[in-house]
Order: C-alpha cells, then structure tokens, then sequence
C-alpha cells in the first residue's frame, strides 16, 4: 500500500445528522465524514447555521466574517456531536435563521427565497475552498450534496486554481429548479443560460451545476447509477448523465453501526442481539402498546418509517390497505408529507384502531422503536437512490419488503426458494407497483413467518450483513484519491 498523505476535504451540505435532519441525505452528511476521518483524513463539515440547529450546540466560536454579495455573514466553528468532525455554519439570520424546516415554511411550501439561500451558501463555501474565508484552510477536494450545493461546482469551475470536485445525487427528483427572472436577479453569469450549463427547458437548475460542473459524480448505489441514465428514472437529465457516465459511478451508502444497534440502542424496551433474538418480541409489545394496538402475538406488525411522498409509495400501501386487513396483520406507521397521505392513513387509522398504529409527524425514537418492534418493515418505494432504512430493520432482524429499485435491490436479498436454501435471502422483494403484489407479497412474507425457523434464518442473514461505512468510505477515498 502506499503511504499517502492525508487528504483535505471540505464537505459541503444542507443538512447533516444530530444537527439538522429531514431524512437520509442527514444520516449521510453526518456518517461519512466521521468515517473518512476514522481513514485518517482531514474533513471538514460546513452546513448552515439554521435557526434550530443553533438551539442545539453550545457556545460555537466566530472564526471568520466576511460579505457574499450583499449579505454579511459569519463562520462559526463547532464539532459535529459524537465525533471529532470539525463544523463549519454558515451564519447569515437574514437567510438562514427561520423557525421550522430548513427547506419549507410554516405552510409547508419552499421558502420563496430558497434559490439566493442557497447560491449564497454556495458562495460561502467557494470562499472557504478557494482559502479566502480567512480560516487558512486549502481544501483538495469539496464534496457538495444534491441540489442546495449544486452551485458550489459551478461556482469553483471559474477558479483558475481550484479544489478538485466531487458532487452526490442522493436524489434527482429534487432538482432545485427556478425561473428565469431568479437567474436574473441573481446575477449569474450570462453563459451559464445554455442547456449546456444552467438552464433546464426554461427553468434555471442548481441541480445542473454540478451535474454539468463538478470533475466527479456520484448516485448512492451502483444500481441508481444505472436507473438515473434512463428516460424512466432520468427525470429528463438522463442524456446528461450518459454524457458524464465515464465520471459518473453509484457507491452504496454505509449506515451508522453504532447509532443503530439493537444490543445497545438506548431508545428501545429490551436490547437484543442475534444470539438473542428471543427478546425481540418485548419490542413488539411495547410498540404496541405505545401505539393503542391490540397487544397480540399471532399477528405480522408490518412497520413502516417514512417520508409520505409518491416516492416511498405509500399510494400502493393505501390501495393494498383494506384487503391487507383481512389477513392477520397489524400496522405501526411513522410519517409526515403530503396532506393527501397524511389525512388517507388517519381516516385508516380511526376505521381500525386497534390494527393500525399512526404517528403523524418526525420522532427519531418511534423511528427506532419500529425497526425493532415491528415484524416486516415495508419499504415499496417507486424509486429509491440508497434507502437507509431497510438497512436498519435488517440490522434490527426485521426483514424488509422492498420494490426491487435502486438501493433496496442492491441492500435486499429476496426470499426465493433458492436463496432460503442458501441462507443468503434478507428480505421480500415486490415485483410491481400496485395493491395486489405488495399483498401478495405480504402473503409470502406471512407463510414464511408461520415457519419460525425458516423466518428466523432471515432475521440472522440480514443482522450478519456488514452495512457500516467501512467498504463504501473507502471507495470515497480512492475516488478523491484519482482526482486531487
Ligand atoms: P429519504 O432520505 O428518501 O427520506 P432514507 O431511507 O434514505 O430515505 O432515509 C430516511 C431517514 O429519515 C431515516 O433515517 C429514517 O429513519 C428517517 N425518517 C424518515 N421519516 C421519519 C420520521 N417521520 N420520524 C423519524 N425519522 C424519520
Ligand atoms: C435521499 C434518497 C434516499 C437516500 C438518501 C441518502 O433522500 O431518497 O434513497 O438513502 O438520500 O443518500
């Protein structure tokens, strides 16, 4: 092996777990950089300073101060909680200190001024790569995340010397898109209104600048890497990323081994490892306890934690629902989103009281407690960049129902005869996306599950699968390593 230097990476993203989470981009912005330090590297966290995110750190210290456009703004240094990552926040009130969520306001839709938020995040981190933030810090490589940093790559390509680039799609659905009149006041740079840089059919995309821009690109499984060079996963930038597919490659996202172990998880009713799966069952009670569901043993608790978007296919959940209740099931659902999902699973929920469980809204010890207490965690996502969670249940013996897309055909080893016979199987894959194959689906999961050694050889292949950081954190690192 050669001995290499350590590399200086500066990690640029809009949200990074414990500080500020909306969902697995979080898990991710807040995992990677502690395992690429636990590489012996040199990473730098930079997020921005949210109001919210500020109520949770103590006394972070001002170590920089400077103007992007006509917005002063300060650098406050703080560590990443749990590790030894150092943090950067971009603090600008004007723009950033809002109470809520960081993308959308208290009516649930984007804060109007979310495209000058985030080009002057971006300009702040250009500041800090290029070394002129006064930090006296020369980052290698920036390594931005999803349209909220898309600029950053566009941005650094007008340097005449500048870091090398990496840029992560952990989902091109969300492509940051604005019109014209935004391109405008912004004053970008007039050739970026080309198809060739920032203009999407009309529409200015962040997304773009650094699909277009960035040396490197990279999706969250090899899979995904594949579906997003397609007219049917592509969301019409398919024929740009089969133009970039030689610097273009899917590295499977790692979870946090640590943070999500059944044998030590704080948050759960009885701690339990794969010697001890018996205790498993103390969960289910609690979950159903906690949740008003019938307390019962004979019945399959399908879990579910999600985002309710069309993504995670929570439609095909509603379809399937009524026919699904004819068998011997119960539900246990943790979720927020859109309106129309939210109000369908409550009208659900007070027809079948004691057989679905619902909690409307974001709680990360619910999350946990579902991994654990559930029996099948349901994952039937249209589409699925990574997916964290059926990583999770897996490690928590709750084997999951996925779509076969993206991450979850990459993480989940379906149930078939075959794969029982050879103990490889983790999980059930759903062949389509309507009612009737997730509850056949179910079925199979169900007929499996009346066979309780054969069920329990699933829960133990997927607790022995290996999903930390250790490989994919590795892969990062010889990506930066061919480009610095
Ligand atoms: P996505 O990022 O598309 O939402 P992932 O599976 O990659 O999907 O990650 C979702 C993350 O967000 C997981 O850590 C999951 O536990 C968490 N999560 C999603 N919804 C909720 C919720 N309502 N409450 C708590 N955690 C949630
Ligand atoms: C996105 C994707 C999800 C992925 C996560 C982290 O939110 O929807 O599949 O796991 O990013 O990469």
């Amino acid at each position: 092996m050669p001995n290499h230097p350590p590399l200086r990476i500066l990690f640029a993203a809009s949200e990074a777990h414990p500080l500020i989470k909306t969902g697995g981009l979080a898990d991710v912005a807040g995992s990677l950089p502690r395992a690429l330090t636990g590489l012996k590297q040199q990473v730098r966290l930079v997020l921005p300073a949210y109001g919210s995110l500020l109520a949770r750190i103590d006394k972070p210290r001002e170590v920089a101060a400077f103007t992007v456009g006509d917005h002063a703004v300060r650098i406050l240094a703080t560590v990443l909680p749990g590790s030894r990552v150092t943090t950067w926040l971009v603090d600008c009130p004007a723009l950033f200190d809002r109470p809520g969520n960081p993308y959308l306001g208290p009516d649930g839709q984007p804060w109007p001024d979310n495209a000058l938020r985030f080009f002057r995040f971006a300009e702040a981190v250009v500041r800090i790569a290029s070394d002129t933030a006064g930090l006296n810090w020369q980052p290698d490589i920036v390594h931005s995340h999803d349209w909220q940093t898309g600029l950053v790559s566009a941005l650094l390509s007008r340097l005449p010397a500048r870091p090398a680039t990496v840029f992560t799609i952990h989902n091109l659905a969300y492509q940051g898109l604005f019109p014209w009149q935004t391109f405008e006041a912004l004053g970008l740079p007039g050739e970026w209104w080309s198809h060739h840089a920032l203009e999407f059919h009309g529409q200015l995309s962040f997304i773009k600048g650094g699909l277009v821009f960035a040396d490197r690109l990279t999706t969250v499984s090899p899979t995904y890497a594949r579906e997003i060079q397609t007219s049917e996963y592509g969301y019409g930038l398919d024929g740009l990323l089969r133009h970039r597919a030689a610097v273009l490659s899917g590295i499977l996202n790692g979870i946090d081994v640590q943070e999500w172990n059944p044998g030590t998880d704080p948050r759960l009713a009885q701690n339990y490892n794969r010697r001890t799966l018996g205790k498993k069952a103390a969960n289910k009670a609690a979950l159903q306890e906690q949740l008003g569901l019938e307390r019962r043993d004979d019945v399959l608790l399908l879990g579910m934690v999600s985002r309710l978007v069309e993504q995670k296919g929570v439609d095909i959940l509603l379809e399937a629902l009524d026919a699904l209740l004819l068998r011997p099931v119960q539900l246990a659902i943790l979720g927020s989103g859109e309106a129309r999902f939210e109000q369908a699973l409550q009208a659900a929920r007070a027809r079948q009281p004691g057989r679905i469980g619902l909690h409307i809204g974001y709680d990360e010890t619910l999350a946990h407690r579902i991994e654990a207490g559930a029996d099948l965690f349901l994952m039937p996502s249209r589409f699925e960049p990574c997916g964290l969670n059926q990583m999770y249940s897996m490690r928590y013996g709750t084997p999951p129902l996925v779509r076969p897309v993206g991450g979850l055909a990459d993480t989940v080893i379906d149930a078939t005869d075959e794969n029982l016979a050879a103990g490889t199987a983790t999980g059930f894959h759903c062949p389509g996306e309507r009612g009737p194959d997730l509850l056949a689906t179910v079925e199979r999961a169900l007929s499996l599950w009346h066979q309780p050694p054969a069920w329990r050889r699933l829960q133990e292949a997927g607790m022995a699968r290996d999903f930390s950081w250790r490989h994919s954190a590795g892969e990062y690192l010889a990506l930066y390593r061919q480009i610095a």
